[in-house]
């Protein structure tokens, strides 16, 4: 097997819709200033009183991506899951989704590379199916933010931004090696840890003297995402075109190549500005933030899913992907479907 491809994609976005103004019952904001500053203008969060998870929704968009593949459970060979909100600490959401799938014994990897998590992922399972070493790779990202945000006042600038949901994609080895064939033609990963706590969550954790987690942490919110905005919009509006433009040169393409454009979804503004760099027609860049918000490690399976149902995603074209986020972690996928 020389080449790794996807042959089906899946999604699942909880029920329970939150507009711009539901938040404005629960915190000073307005339909206003998030819809001109982010582009969003709803977002879905599970049932705040459920015992929903991280790997149920993962679930439910593994399954619909295992029936477009025409593959059975039984045929995977691993399993990865791309998450920075996991069902608990440890173990990974990969094996609360190995249990729930009813497969034991596989390989099941968490990625915590938060909003590039599915790139990465997606850059390991290509890794494993080309070496030969599995031949059957699910690849989840999953999130459910909305029971980990201070959705009061004082989080505002972050909690109106994220949304849950699971995108899935399954992977496959192939020989095929004519030019046009499907397959991941390559992706590109980049961290800068420098960033680490330009968005980050502090808490639990062993960084400090104290206890993982203490009263005196949880009373000062450390528990709740903190982000330095401007610093990871400029930062993403500069490497988000940088390693999309990077992948085209490593593959001797161009950006009039690119039949659609799928990317991580933060900023309606940022990808604005993306599109704008690469010089991308507003028709070729597929958009889901007005939607589903930013849901992080899911984004782009959710987006790759839309296209597809959209019918804006088929067989044959070149698709250019790229995420940035917390880390700074950034990267891209060229993939041709
Ligand atoms: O997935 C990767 C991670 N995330 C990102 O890529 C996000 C990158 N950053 C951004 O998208 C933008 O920086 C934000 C959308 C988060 C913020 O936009 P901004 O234009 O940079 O706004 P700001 O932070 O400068 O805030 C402007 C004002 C502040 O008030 P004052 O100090 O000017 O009086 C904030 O307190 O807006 C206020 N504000 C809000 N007002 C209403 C912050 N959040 C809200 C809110 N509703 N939700």
């Amino acid at each position: 097997m020389k080449y790794s491809r996807i042959i089906g994609t899946g999604s699942y976005l909880p029920p329970r819709v939150w507009t711009n103004d539901d938040l404005r019952a629960i915190m000073d904001t307005s339909d206003e200033w998030i819809q001109q500053r982010t582009g969003i203008k709803e977002r879905r969060w599970v049932d705040q009183d459920s015992t929903t998870s991280t790997s149920d929704l993962a679930l439910q968009a593994a399954r619909a991506a295992l029936t477009s593949a025409s593959l059975s459970r039984d045929d995977l060979d691993m399993i990865i899951v791309a998450t920075l909100s996991p069902d608990h600490e440890f173990p990974g959401a990969a094996c609360f989704l190995q249990a729930k799938l009813d497969v034991p014994g596989i390989a099941a990897l968490d990625v915590r590379q938060q909003c590039t998590g599915f790139i990465y992922s997606l850059s390991i399972a290509d890794q494993f199916i080309k070496t030969g070493m599995y031949k059957n790779i699910l690849v989840v990202g999953a999130e459910v933010h909305s029971k980990g945000l201070d959705k009061t006042t004082a989080g505002r600038d972050v909690a109106v931004l994220f949304g849950d949901g699971a995108g899935a994609v399954v992977m496959t080895g192939s020989d095929d090696a004519s030019k046009k064939a499907p397959r991941i033609i390559s992706t590109h990963l980049h961290a800068d840890g420098r960033f680490a706590k330009e968005l980050w969550i502090k808490a639990p954790g062993s960084g400090d003297a104290a206890a993982w987690l203490t009263h005196e942490k949880l009373d000062a919110g450390e528990q709740f995402p903190k982000m330095n905005g401007k610093a990871v919009f400029v930062n993403a509006v500069k490497r988000m075109p940088e390693v999309i433009s990077e992948a085209l040169a490593a593959n001797g393409l161009t950006v009039a190549d690119v039949d659609l454009f799928v990317f991580h979804q933060a900023n309606l503004r940022i990808n604005e500005m993306v599109a704008k760099q690469l010089g991308a027609p507003d028709d070729k860049v597929f958009s889901t933030i007005e939607r589903f918000g930013n849901t992080t490690a899911a984004t782009i399976p959710i987006g790759l899913d839309e296209a597809v149902k959209a019918g804006k995603l088929k067989p044959g074209m070149l698709v250019a992907s790229a995420a940035f986020g917390s880390g700074f972690t950034w990267g891209s996928a060229l993939i041709r479907w």
